[in-house]
């Protein structure tokens, strides 16, 4: 672990000079079954990364069956469930280990193989990260997909990644309300031909339909032993694919592999939280998202950490839930959305206050840029001035953290994700793809490989080559901007492409279009995102109607209903304008950059618009929105 400034430039400086080695150092603290031949094979003009290579592991052997041998007793999973009257459950290593072989069984009894792709569609309980482990021990490749997302979504993803299979459960809770998890799925699987096992987690008792392909998973794991060794797999084998959204409809499944994920993971996960034997570390994301993949399952799993896995929501039963929680396990890491904070704030500080918060040690946020408000807000009600803030830039495709402070070990500073992680060599761009030295703004990129790249896209690797690699030769895209201080720190700016983050979720506008466009009145529409006080951003969808004289009220309702129902209701429209026309170039493209300043209000920052096709319109929208 780097535990002072020194020995953190060191590690830069080594990594710089000498990516191969440092990595490999880094890589020799994990269980491997046959050690790589090379380090590093990369070249971004294919784009080809390979880490690790010909190196044999498999991940839950760093991830359980080494800390059996030295904490099996320790607490794996901490799980609180929604229902804070429902007993919490401690999952030490040792029963996770055997929980986890137990279900790995239970998928090889039903003829899952290394390779198959698993879908799974979950409430955020135990038997999830279980089955993530499960799937990793028998080299199946998981999709985990948000429980949020509708049956078209969830359908979309099975289809994309032809997975063989679905982990389901009856339903979920989610605060106040129950989310009928089964339903949702068998409405998907009516559209899904190759999945031909459904195997359903009793969780909340709700009735459900039963099919010819479903099987109860109480059943079904009755039936197994617990002894399960690790399948083999290559460094450069999937270990899983999650999907993200992009400037176009169709999601990307992005291809993280065994190797490289397992070591970068697990190092972040150590040198950024600082960690300490008996602390509790809570990140309050869900494994639907890459958030939860890699820092409440695998990084803190590789340290032997204890992990809570949390049910709920922040406002149940009340506002103070999170600090409740963070009172009864005495959690020494929080590690949270700038949305969930800025939802929060708006609550009286005596929610907080009211709770002993004596345990945390370190605070962090991550998901989106966080504003200055929320940060004071973080560090003085929460972290009472006494714990380090690590703000985490990254993203599914990355698979781990790439710029953050390093919690009490090097400074950070307020909406900053300061410096760049050892190995990772971020540059700012100019429009012209120059580099920018010192002090500037410009586009992020990423020079050299780290080892949690992700490496494709399921199914279409010229879509990867297109997105990250094209638009910066030589470079990694990830399609932010960013700002640098004179002394080197980063900050996150915003997405430069068409992706809006809404609440901490990633939303491409291109979708949303879609899914308006299908409605019969509509003839075309435009996405953008505007700044809204606690998720961030919120969308706002301009309409061109077939015939303007309809009630838009109820075109409004119909078009949120289908936005809900092929995405799902985290990608609901905030405003919905009923226009005559959208501003376009004469080449016939949507300006999206004046329809984002018109919703967020910024009448008077149009620019020069006399180059439109139709710059009447501009003043119409004007007129509509005042
Ligand atoms: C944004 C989440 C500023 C960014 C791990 C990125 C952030 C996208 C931060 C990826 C941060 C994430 N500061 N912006 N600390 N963390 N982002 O794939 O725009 O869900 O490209 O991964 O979130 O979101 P994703």
């Amino acid at each position: 672990m780097i535990k002072s400034l020194s020995e953190f430039e060191q590690a830069t400086a080594q990594a710089k000079e000498n990516p191969d080695g440092f990595w490999s150092k880094v890589a020799s603290e994990f269980e491997w079954k046959s050690p790589w031949k090379k380090t590093l094979d990369y070249d971004f003009s294919k784009p080809e990364v390979k880490w690790f290579v010909g190196g044999k592991l498999n991940i839950t052997e760093s991830c359980l069956d080494r800390h059996l041998v030295t904490q099996p007793n320790k607490t794996a999973i901490l799980f609180e469930p929604n229902d804070p009257t429902e007993a919490a459950q401690h999952i030490t290593y040792k029963e996770l280990h055997k929980r986890v072989c137990q279900t790995a069984n239970m998928l090889k009894a039903n003829d899952a193989k290394k390779g198959d792709r698993i879908c799974i569609y979950m409430p955020m309980v135990p038997e999830l990260a279980i089955a993530v482990l499960a799937c990793a021990r028998i080299g199946a490749i998981h999709s985990v997909v948000f429980a949020g997302f509708s049956a078209t979504a969830l359908a979309a993803r099975i289809n994309d990644a032809s997975c063989s299979m679905l982990l389901t459960a009856d339903g979920g809770f989610r605060g106040a309300k129950t989310i009928a998890l089964k339903k949702i799925a068998d409405e998907a699987l009516a559209s899904c031909s190759t999945v031909n096992c459904c195997l359903v987690l009793q969780r909340t008792q709700q009735e459900v339909q039963w099919n010819p392909i479903d099987k109860w998973w109480h059943e079904e794991i009755e039936k197994v032993g617990s002894d399960c060794p690790a399948t083999e797999m290559d460094s450069e084998d999937p270990l899983f694919v999650l999907y993200t959204s992009g400037s176009t409809g169709k999601p990307k499944g992005m291809v993280h592999t065994c190797g490289g994920y397992m070591v970068y993971t697990a190092y972040t996960f150590k040198n950024v939280f600082q960690c300490q034997p008996n602390d509790v570390y809570w990140c309050t994301a869900d494994i639907g998202w890459i958030t939860g993949h890699s820092y409440i399952v695998y990084g803190p799993l590789a340290n032997g950490a204890t992990t809570v896995m949390f049910e709920g929501v922040p406002s149940y039963p009340a506002f103070d839930r999170f600090w409740e929680v963070c009172a009864k396990h005495k959690i020494t890491h929080f590690y949270t959305a700038p949305t969930a904070i800025r939802a929060l704030e708006k609550h009286p500080t005596s929610l907080v206050e009211k709770h002993d918060l004596s345990s945390l040690k370190v605070l962090g946020s991550v998901g989106e840029p966080i504003n200055a408000e929320a940060w004071h807000w973080y560090d003085e009600h929460v972290g009472r001035h006494n714990c380090p803030i690590v703000d985490t830039w990254w993203q599914t495709e990355t698979g781990g953290i790439l710029i953050s402070s390093l919690a009490g070990v090097t400074p950070q500073k307020p909406t900053f994700a300061t410096l760049p992680m050892p190995g990772v060599q971020a540059v700012l761009l100019n429009n012209e793809g120059d580099e920018i030295e010192g002090e500037g703004e410009g586009i992020l990129a990423i020079k050299h490989p780290w080892p949690s790249i992700a490496r494709t896209i399921w199914g279409d690797h010229e879509r990867y080559k297109n997105v990250y690699f094209s638009a910066y030769p030589g470079y990694y895209f990830p399609g932010d901007g960013a700002l640098r201080d004179a002394e080197g720190n980063f900050r996150i700016t915003g997405r430069v492409d068409d992706v809006v983050i809404v609440s901490g979720h990633n939303l491409g506008t291109a979708p949303i279009e879609n899914a308006i466009n299908e409605h019969p009145e509509v003839v075309e529409s435009a996405v953008v995102g505007f700044p809204h006080d606690i998720k961030g951003n919120a969308l706002c969808a301009y309409v061109i109607v077939r015939d303007m004289g309809v009630d838009s009220s109820t075109i409004e309702k119909e078009i949120r209903e289908e936005v809900a129902k092929t995405i799902g209701p985290i990608a609901k429209p905030d405003q919905i304008l009923v226009v005559s026309g959208l501003p376009k170039t004469r080449s016939g493209k949507i300006m999206r950059r004046i329809l984002r300043k018109l919703a967020a209000g910024e009448h008077d920052q149009l620019g020069d618009i006399s180059t439109l096709l139709n710059p009447e319109i501009v003043e119409e929208i004007k007129r509509q929105n005042s």
